[in-house]
């Protein structure tokens, strides 16, 4: 959560901050530190000492370092435990907080001159409570409180400078404290709505109204269609119709779909299909906005609904409502009752908070834990992570580790701009992000190291539908290396040889060399000039957009008949898919790169490479060795 010499020079002047205020206080480390402020805030004076601040202090998991290893055991297909997923109850007892976390900083505040009966245990366990004065704050916390000021409303927020410190015993208990670096204010509406994040910058890669529709096999090159998809991945499979295999595909208003548009999807392409809708299930008032975009949504439910075919329903977790939307957050707190409080819950900076009590807003309580998780879920939105804080992401991540111990394959698109964040936008050596800046931008949650990161594929222009596909060369499949998670046991050995063998030759400063951070994305799949319908009429839309969910649908007949013969679901599929039997039953995607930040960005390689990962889906292949796995 540290990073480098910054954090070096905070420790400085933290020891003369603390030096003359008490000798007793223990050495202290740099528990979380900011580079700058974010965009439009600007510091404009001290905070008033007497000003009270209602601490609170979000008390860390237990067991949380040890995550990797539990949800190991369980998908790594050679443990004697695959498959054996847990329950919810057993999650939250194995992270639930621990009695010595809450004695260790009370034992610390009390010590400061913060005594017993300031100080609160919240109802969840999760939080330290206590109101302190800015004064206190900053001898507590070595560090300086400032009113930072907003460029474009002219509002008033206090936070602290760059960082702030924890004595090391208490630091490795504390997830967070707040209100220190975090800008815990709701941006004015009419923002979010604009930004409508998360989201792919400006959205899939939409083109021009397709004049002639072809439904053949011929033209595959120009136009994808759902039986160009199965030929590709050899997928021919009737779901057996169980109820028990659920997959989700998740949307965030304002992005929505048009359902007379599967009609016209359906009746040119799957006429058995006429009539079938996805089954809607509402998170924080989530509607089919009817003033939406339609380009995300379409392209999703058209090909998730054509390729699972009729015997199978489409979940469509529809979050946030239509004034302030909602965020990745959103959605895990409708999956997971503990994941609403636990480490401080939502940050209003982010996540859409509920009640939202603005005209037409969903003026009620955030659905927490109300939605049961479906068995495979598909998302096609990311930000770049230098869109938020380590704390936000880590937390984030967690929770999917967290649903992958309970059997939940949880898939994210990788992005669309190589390796350039959304927009192409790219970091500044300060690590704010520009346009023209030269630092490879990492998007998020591709580099978590408990999702399966979706890039994208295509047929060459003029090759036949059987010809090996290249990696994306319309748009540039995002990849690369995270600047902010280490790099999981299950990739290590694919991901040295890429680098031993294929060393990028980039100078070390615009990327991340040192072999130690996560890599992505972990697969790909073709995304390049799907048939959507949009409004009556078929447009091409591309974008690692189409490639996940059509990548998920597939995986989700590989659910299907394991469920039948009584076995697990597929669950978190990475230390499977890059086991040694299983990495070479993927098809190798061996020619392209993904250009970004004024470069080629990377090769694509025989073997794992961060354009394509693995590659794309053997149907066949892959379901034989998944049938064969208890
Ligand atoms: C902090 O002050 C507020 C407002 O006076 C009060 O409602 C709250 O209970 C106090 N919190 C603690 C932990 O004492
Ligand atoms: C995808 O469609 C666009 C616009 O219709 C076209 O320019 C492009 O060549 C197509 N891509 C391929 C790979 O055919
Ligand atoms: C096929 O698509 C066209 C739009 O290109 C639409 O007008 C037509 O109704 C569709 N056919 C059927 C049978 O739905
Ligand atoms: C970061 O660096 C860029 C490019 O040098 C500069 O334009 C920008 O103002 C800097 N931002 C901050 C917050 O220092
Ligand atoms: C590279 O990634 C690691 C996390 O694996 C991180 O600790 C380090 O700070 C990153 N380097 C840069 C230059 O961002």
């Amino acid at each position: 959560m540290l990073s480098g010499c910054l954090s070096v020079l905070f420790l400085i002047a933290a020891f003369s901050l603390v030096a003359h205020s008490s000798p007793l206080i223990p050495r202290r480390i740099p528990h979380e530190t900011r580079r700058a402020a974010p965009f439009g805030w600007q510091p404009v004076r001290r905070a008033e000492p007497s000003t009270i601040l209602p601490l609170r202090i979000g008390l860390a998991q237990s067991n949380i370092a040890d995550l990797e290893f539990y949800l190991s055991d369980v998908s790594h297909p050679d443990s004697p435990n695959y498959g054996k997923h847990w329950n919810a109850a057993q999650v939250t007892d194995k992270f639930r907080p621990a009695a010595e976390a809450v004695e260790t900083v009370r034992a610390w505040l009390s010590e400061s001159g913060i005594h017993a009966q300031r100080t609160r245990l919240s109802a969840s366990g999760g939080w330290l409570l206590t109101n302190v004065t800015i004064e206190e704050a900053e001898a507590l916390l070595g560090t300086e409180y400032y009113v930072f000021q907003n460029a474009a409303d002219s509002k008033e927020h206090v936070a602290c400078d760059s960082a702030y410190h924890l004595p090391e015993h208490v630091s490795k208990h504390v997830e967070l404290i707040t209100p220190t670096l975090h800008f815990d204010i709701m941006k004015s509406r009419p923002m979010i709505k604009r930004a409508t994040r998360p989201g792919f910058g400006s959205g899939p890669q939409i083109g021009a109204k397709i004049d002639k529709v072809f439904n053949d096999l011929a033209h595959c090159d120009e136009q994808i269609t759902l039986d160009c998809l199965r030929t590709l991945y050899n997928f021919d499979y009737t779901f057996v119709n169980t109820k028990k295999n659920s997959f989700a595909i998740v949307e965030y208003t304002p992005q929505t779909h048009n359902p007379s548009d599967l009609d016209v999807f359906f009746g040119n392409f799957s006429k058995s299909q006429v009539g079938e809708r996805p089954t809607l299930i509402s998170i924080d008032g989530g509607v089919l906005d009817s003033s939406g975009s339609l380009g995300e949504s379409s392209l999703d439910l058209q090909y998730a609904l054509g390729l699972v075919g009729k015997n199978q329903e489409v979940l469509l977790y529809q979050v946030g409502d239509e004034v302030v939307g909602g965020s990745f957050n959103n959605m895990l707190d409708a999956l997971d009752a503990s994941f609403c409080t636990f480490e401080g819950g939502d940050d209003p900076t982010q996540d859409g908070i509920y009640p939202d009590t603005a005209l037409g807003g969903f003026d009620e309580p955030e659905n927490c834990g109300t939605v049961k998780a479906a068995d495979i879920i598909s998302t096609s939105y990311g930000y770049d992570e230098a869109d938020l804080t380590p704390f936000y992401m880590i937390r984030q991540c967690n929770e999917y580790g967290k649903l992958g111990l309970m059997g939940v394959t949880i898939m994210y698109a990788s992005g669309d701009d190589g390796v350039a964040g959304f927009g192409g936008v790219c970091l500044e050596p300060n690590g704010t992000q520009a346009l023209g800046a030269s630092i490879f931008n990492p998007t998020f949650p591709g580099g978590c190291p408990y999702v399966t990161s979706v890039g994208a594929t295509q047929i060459a222009h003029g090759n036949p539908v059987t010809a090996p596909e290249i990696a994306a060369a319309d748009f540039a499949s995002g990849g690369g290396w995270s600047n902010i998670f280490a790099i999981p046991d299950y990739q290590k050995s694919v991901v040295q040889s890429y680098l031993r063998e294929h060393p990028p030759s980039y100078p070390s400063d615009i990327w991340n060399s040192t072999g130690k951070s996560r890599a992505f994305p972990d697969i790909a799949g073709n995304g390049v000039n799907y048939t959507v319908a949009i409004d009556g009429e078929f447009v091409p839309i591309g974008g690692t957009s189409a490639s996940c969910p059509m990548t998920a649908s597939i995986l989700s007949a590989i659910n299907d008949a394991r469920l039948v013969r009584g076995k697990s679901p597929i669950g978190f599929i990475n230390p499977t898919i890059y086991s040694e039997p299983f990495r070479g039953l993927f098809n190798d995607i061996t020619t392209g790169s993904n250009p970004g930040c004024g470069t080629d960005g990377f090769s694509v390689e025989r073997g794992w490479d961060p354009v394509t990962g693995l590659g794309t889906i053997n149907f066949p292949k892959l379901l034989d060795a998944w049938l064969a796995l208890p």
